[in-house]
């Protein structure tokens, strides 16, 4: 029934400070309402909503429906005995959002393996053309109950569970065929926000982003690397809150007959290893 995720929102305790960095990861922004919202260039759907408070804090995770599914979620919901609250001072209601496509991205040619498509053709001039965020993919949350966690957003929403490490320290789920992972928990003592993650168009397009954070005076982050799980190339930025953004590219995609595994790897196939504040859950604790 979830095809994906529509947008994450924050409290954060300044919105400007969020509004340039934002900007710095190469999002674009607009005040709504009292509220920041962050698009992706040449989309025109929220993907990020910030909201000002004094601590920062996730706010929501919205997700999108396959169309006529909504009764069926309500049905799920009510059997497993999950109250649907009104949406929280600041959410948009569900009936006003939309699922616009993401901005097309220019085929990449490449010369790799076994395989030779570009020929004649100097990549370094192609590389910079288009380097912005094209889509929201997932976000992971921390939780200390990620099996509950699990069989709700499985059994109640319709996710499935791509794979998990250490016997669910951490858990990637799938909304289905497609990206290997559009949400997940990383196991932690209280709820928080650990990062989420958008999509652009080629390996370069991470490494020419974390070059413009860097040239910005910002912390230099984590990554390049590859991901073990979901296989996806990864550049890493601290927020200003303790939490991460990341650019992905390269993610496995995933279809119908896909089996779940459990793993014990590092996050990183290769690359520098998560600089120790990496899984550091800095949210305050919900009084
Ligand atoms: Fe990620």
């Amino acid at each position: 029934m979830i095809t994906g995720l529509h947008h994450y929102a924050l409290e954060v305790p300044d919105l400007a400070v969020a509004d340039g960095f934002l900007q710095d990861f190469g999002l674009e922004t607009k005040e709504q309402a009292g509220t920041l919202v962050a698009l992706c260039p040449g989309r025109d759907q929220e993907q990020v909503r910030l909201l000002e408070a004094p601590a920062k804090r996730l706010h929501h995770v919205a997700f999108t429906l396959a169309p006529g599914t909504l009764d069926a979620i309500r049905e799920s919901l009510d059997r497993a005995g999950t109250p649907v609250i009104d949406p929280p001072p600041g959410a948009v209601a569900p009936d006003g959002l939309w699922l616009r496509p993401a901005r097309p991205a220019a085929e990449v040619l490449a010369n790799v393996g076994g395989t030779h498509q570009r020929t004649g053709i100097a990549q370094w001039q192609l590389a910079t053309l288009d380097v912005a965020p094209r889509r929201l993919g997932h976000t992971l949350l921390f939780t200390p109950q990620p099996r509950e966690m699990t069989t709700f957003y499985t059994n109640v929403l319709g996710l499935g569970v791509s794979d998990t490490i250490a016997g669910g320290a951490v858990t990637f789920l799938n909304a289905g065929p497609g990206d290997h992972h559009v949400f997940g928990f990383i196991a932690s003592t209280h709820p928080g926000f650990h990062h989420a993650s958008f999509e652009v168009p080629s390996i370069d397009a991470i490494g020419l982003g974390a070059d413009r954070m860097r040239s910005r005076g910002r912390d230099p982050g984590w990554g390049l690397g590859r991901h073990t799980i979901g296989s996806n190339f990864f550049h890493y930025n601290p927020d200003p809150w303790g939490s991460w953004i990341e650019w992905f590219s390269d993610i496995d995609q995933i279809d119908d007959c896909w089996v779940a595994g459990d793993w014990d790897v590092p996050p990183h196939l290769w690359g520098a290893p998560p600089p120790e504040t990496f899984l550091a859950n800095l949210e305050p604790p919900r009084p």
